[in-house]
């Protein structure tokens, strides 16, 4: 089998990398002096719904290890696990209750290993979620922490003593509903929790927590982890004299005021913490994504730190959270992010959010919306993080009734609150039943549409999503200018069609997506380009039949998208 992975160029000269301690992050690929994640294609995966290898109804490493050549032949390059380590499972594995170990639900640590090595042999990299700013109320470190005021890990959490009687510290709000604040009676005191109370947050001003931390880093990069996803960086810490935050505007999904988190959320300290991990991080060749919810680009700057000795892959959620089909607004996102001087992380679905195929779908056109999105965020400058099932076009399947909900977020906040099953649901393998998942029941339903979306079915349908995925990632790793390219925004007051270039030296790719649901007609002044008389080649698209030349325009189908090579 054929890999992208061993042959590694530093400055001209090749590598074998045989040791799983060189992951190679800090090495070079090409002569822009990039390295592998930024061309690389990730995968977010959510390992109890991928692939169910033992039938119980919940996905397993050993189920994904079986669809390893699938992901090969897609074309993805590195596969971002969500938390797959022993855990209550109050928050589906954000709670976890061993860092150093893999739950039984999901195999064993050789298990893990065969995953790493089997990934290797086809050039597919693993990362591991880590969930940095928590662990479960069942963790050891918490339970002695609980246990009494003076036990040796009081201090690994935030404990503090009640305002009055049965009165939270201060007035900062859980962002899974209810307070941030939770009494335990055995030694009267109050832990705090961002999330649920099953998940205690970590003390990060105490050295031994942060010690302890960076250890369960060393320990997976030891196993060939090629880095993390860092869960809610945002949240690590917290002002030390509990300012009550503002009340502002508005309320939330839960029905409560809304708050300015400003003393409970992006604290600069956070920034000391994520330069440590990088150091740990660089020591082994790894990569580090971060979970970074900003609402501006300069925050999200701030993630890359100064000269890039934070965060290699801050995610963009400004761009992912853009809602609509709107070209202005994608516009001005796409602009943004160019020019934050870091290398851009783009995705449009994750694990938290509806999926992309209803976000932006009209419910007519869906399919087509579809391979728009797709050609969108595959064809921007940055590294893509793909959502498992966002190329069978998966969707959300929300429960229909309290009593169905999974996601404790929805059980407290229900109706309002439709929680994350519904983005969580099977991966649609075939028109099998279960979706060719599990024989078991799956641990949440399928929904009627893997019928005709799924794996199986779509592989053999040269129209589908799913071909139009793998066309698009092969060009992905093959144009020059999609790996390197500038982009270089065109007919930047057309308010529904977004062009681009992606330029690189004397030839680009050119990027038009009609994000209307009716025909359009564009012409392209390439002459500030120097690409006016430019031969253009057609690479991909899903219209019928398009004009060849540029200067006489190019009319598009609607939701259409063109992707063509100028060369001078
Ligand atoms: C962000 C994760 O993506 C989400 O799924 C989880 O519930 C929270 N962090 C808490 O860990
Ligand atoms: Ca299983």
């Amino acid at each position: 089998m054929s890999t992208r992975w061993p042959a590694i160029f530093i400055f001209g000269f090749s590598l074998l990398l045989t040791s799983p301690l060189v992951s190679a992050q800090q090495t070079v690929v090409d002569v822009e002096g990039h390295s592998w994640w930024q061309h690389a294609v990730f995968y977010e995966l959510y390992p109890r719904s991928f692939a169910d290898s033992n039938n119980d109804g919940i996905g397993d490493l050993n189920g994904i290890t079986s669809k390893l050549d699938y992901l090969k032949n897609l074309g993805v390059d590195a596969i971002w696990i969500t938390p797959c380590f022993p855990s209550p499972q109050v928050d589906f594995g954000y709670d976890i209750s061993d860092y150093e170990n893999i739950d039984p639900m999901y195999g064993t640590l050789q298990d893990f290993d065969r995953l790493v090595a089997e990934g290797r042999k086809r050039g597919i990299r693993i990362l591991l979620d880590f969930v940095v700013n928590h662990t479960s109320d069942q963790h050891k470190w918490f339970l002695d922490s609980k246990s009494s005021r003076t036990s040796a890990h009081r201090d690994w959490y935030i404990w503090r003593d009640g305002k009055g009687v049965s009165q939270p510290p201060n007035n900062w709000a859980s962002s899974f509903g209810l307070s941030a604040w939770k009494r335990d009676p055995a030694t009267g005191q109050y832990y705090y929790h961002y999330f649920y109370p099953e998940q205690p947050d970590l003390n990060w001003r105490n050295p031994a927590v942060k010690q302890a931390m960076f250890d369960v880093t060393r320990f997976w990069y030891k196993r060939g982890v090629a880095g993390f996803r860092l869960d809610a960086v945002d949240s690590l810490f917290e002002d030390p004299k509990l300012t009550d935050n503002p009340v502002v505007a508005g309320t939330d999904s839960f029905g409560r005021p809304n708050m300015d988190e400003k003393y409970n959320q992006k604290l600069p300290e956070v920034h000391d913490v994520l330069r440590a991990l990088r150091k740990v991080a660089d020591e082994h060749g790894a990569v580090l994504i971060g979970e970074t919810y900003t609402s501006t680009i300069d925050e999200l700057k701030q993630y890359y730190g100064e000269h890039s000795s934070e965060l290699q892959m801050p995610m963009d959620m400004m761009f992912a959270t853009v809602d609509k089909l709107s070209v202005p607004e994608f516009r001005k996102q796409i602009a943004a992010i160019d020019s934050a001087g870091g290398w851009p992380v783009l995705l449009i679905g994750n694990h938290d959010m509806a999926r992309s195929y209803n976000r932006y779908g009209d419910g007519v056109h869906n399919d087509a919306i579809a391979k728009l999105m797709a050609a969108l965020y595959l064809t921007l400058r940055g590294t893509p993080i793909l959502y498992y099932g966002e190329e069978t076009s998966m969707e959300n399947n929300d429960p229909k009734s309290k009593e169905e909900v999974l996601d404790p977020i929805s059980k407290l906040g229900w109706p309002l609150e439709k929680g994350r099953d519904g983005e969580r649901t099977p991966m649609q393998w075939s028109a099998d039943v279960n979706a060719g998942f599990s024989k078991a029941k799956p641990w949440l339903p399928v929904p009627a549409s893997a019928r005709t979306h799924n794996v199986e079915s779509e592989l053999k349908d040269p129209g589908s999503v799913l071909s139009f995925y793998k066309r698009l990632l092969l060009l992905r790793h093959s144009e020059k200018s999609l790996l390197d390219g500038e982009y270089v925004p065109l007919n930047e007051s057309n308010p529904s069609v977004l062009s681009y270039l992606r330029r690189y030296k004397d030839e680009a790719v050119l990027v038009v997506l009609n994000m209307a649901g009716s025909a359009q007609k564009i012409d392209l002044d390439l002459f500030p380009q120097g690409l006016a008389a430019a031969k253009m080649t057609t690479l991909l698209t899903d219209m019928a039949g398009v004009l060849q030349d540029p200067s006489k325009g190019i009319a598009l189908e609607p939701f259409a998208v063109y992707i063509a090579r100028l060369t001078k």
